[in-house]
């Protein structure tokens, strides 16, 4: 068997959890393979919702097992809180959810270095999650990370030690930067206590064998192509590899065992955090999209940036990805436009094009649009896309026909139940 992957094509908060969750009852394992807590992926189902940081989208379904790649960096304090609310209401995360060896750890100290770092890039700040992302995959490449196997080891806190007596010569750089590492060291502790009563194992062996075995596998992308560290709108992005490729070394699986690849994108365009976003609207358009969408963080509750719907953009990370299908999400909110707005190409200093720039941050990008009619009614009581609107079907055929892959997903609002899809 192949390996699907579904991941976000545009700035992250495309609705990865609510698709994840409704394509689980296909899959006998869900896999998250890079980024951590950064993550917000929201799920709904019988009148409730849940926001899951660092646990994949599957952990609601029986008979479907979870892993956590050893691409994710892990929180044990935020992953601790997260367990916990599941198994509060039910659900036997125990049984459900695997750790790789290889997946690293993110230290309180982590946090602090991602705090001093943002606080002195003053008006240049990334706009980070504050969740210690960046400072423990640098310690990744730096080679000085904590993987969960070390928890194993019966030196586990002398590396610990090592490691933090590091991060502490550093952050004493950070002139007027204050911090009493001592508060937090309890929590993470008993955080480190609570995963190792969980099942650990070398993932990358347990994935393929699985794979051998006839058993299908969902892989969970975090976050969105254009937050990926090679590819994104540098150095506004995160520190891992969103993309397909991430899934690889992410979970260790070869190129070669790639199924589909399920792209999936808002009707519009959302970003949060600072950097390039060539369609952002900063006008009243723009804050009627925010407030109808309810565009505000799942995990920072920050506001969300939003503007209309960006085909070099998406045309680029459909190119990265190898995007096989697509998910089109929150079709419902654009139901308050008599006119849509779909940005075909950039003017980049006088040039026409389609193609997505090097150098975006520092180059005046002027979006050119093409308008279409909106469906002006209500989507979210649709159960069939046969019945939805003219100007919809006409919407994702114009998308389909721009980005040259079928959208085979319709959301038209947060409940599992009110996803269309357009086509088997
Ligand atoms: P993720 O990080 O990609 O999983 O996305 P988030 O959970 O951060 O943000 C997506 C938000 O949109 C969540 O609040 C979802 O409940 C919500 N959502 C997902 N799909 C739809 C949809 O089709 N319509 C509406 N109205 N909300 C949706
Ligand atoms: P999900 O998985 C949206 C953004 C942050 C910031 C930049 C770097 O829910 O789609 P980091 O904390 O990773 O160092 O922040 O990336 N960011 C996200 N934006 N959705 C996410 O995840 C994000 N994870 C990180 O806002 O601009
Ligand atoms: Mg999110």
């Amino acid at each position: 068997m192949k390996v699907d992957v579904l991941l976000g094509l545009q700035w992250g908060d495309e609705g990865k959890g609510k698709i994840v969750d409704v394509l689980t009852p296909e899959y006998d394992y869900i896999a998250r393979f890079q980024g951590g807590p950064n993550a917000g992926h929201t799920l709904e189902f019988d009148q409730k919702k849940f926001v899951l940081h660092t646990i994949p989208s599957g952990i609601f379904r029986d008979n479907v097992l979870n892993v956590i790649g050893n691409g994710v960096v892990i929180d044990p304090v935020v992953l601790k809180i997260e367990i916990e609310k599941l198994i509060a209401v039910g659900i036997p995360v125990k049984e459900r959810l695997i750790f790789s060896k290889k997946a690293h750890l993110i230290l309180p100290s982590h946090r602090l270095l991602d705090a001093a770092s943002e606080t002195a890039k003053g008006k240049n700040k990334i706009g980070s999650t504050l969740k210690g992302i960046g400072p423990t995959y640098m310690d990744k490449t730096g080679r000085n990370g904590l993987r969960v196997g070390d928890i194993l080891e019966p030196d586990f806190k002398a590396k610990y030690d090592a490691l933090v007596e590091k991060h502490v010569g550093i952050l004493k750089h950070f002139e007027g930067f204050e911090f009493d590492l001592s508060e937090l060291e309890g929590p993470w502790m008993e955080g480190i206590e609570f995963m190792r009563q969980f099942t650990i194992v070398d993932s990358e062996h347990y994935i393929n064998k699985v794979l051998k075995s006839g058993k299908s596998v969902l892989a969970e992308g975090a976050q969105g192509t254009m937050l990926d560290i090679d590819f994104g709108t540098y150095p506004f992005v995160t520190s891992s590899n969103t993309i397909t490729a991430g899934t690889c070394t992410g979970l260790g699986v070869a190129p070669t065992k790639i199924g589909k690849v399920i792209g999936i994108f808002k009707a519009y365009c959302t970003r949060v955090g600072s950097g390039p976003f060539p369609t952002e609207l900063l006008d009243e358009v723009g804050e009627k999209i925010r407030q109808e969408g309810r565009e505000f963080g799942s995990t920072t509750g920050r506001p969300r940036r939003c503007g209309w719907i960006d085909i070099p953009q998406l045309k680029y990370a459909i190119m990265i990805n190898g995007v096989t299908e697509l998910s089109m999400m929150k079709a419902d909110i654009l139901s308050v436009f008599d006119t849509i707005r779909i940005c075909t190409h950039y003017n980049v200093n006088g040039n026409i094009t389609d193609e997505f720039p090097f150098s975006i941050c520092d180059q005046s990008i002027e979006p050119i649009y093409k308008d279409v009619s909106g469906w002006n009614c209500d989507l979210t009581e649709l159960n069939s896309y046969d019945n939805a609107p003219k100007e919809l079907k006409q919407y994702v055929s114009l998308l389909e026909e721009l980005l040259e892959v079928p959208i085979t997903i319709v959301s038209v609002g947060p409940d599992r139940s009110q996803t269309l899809i357009t086509k088997h």
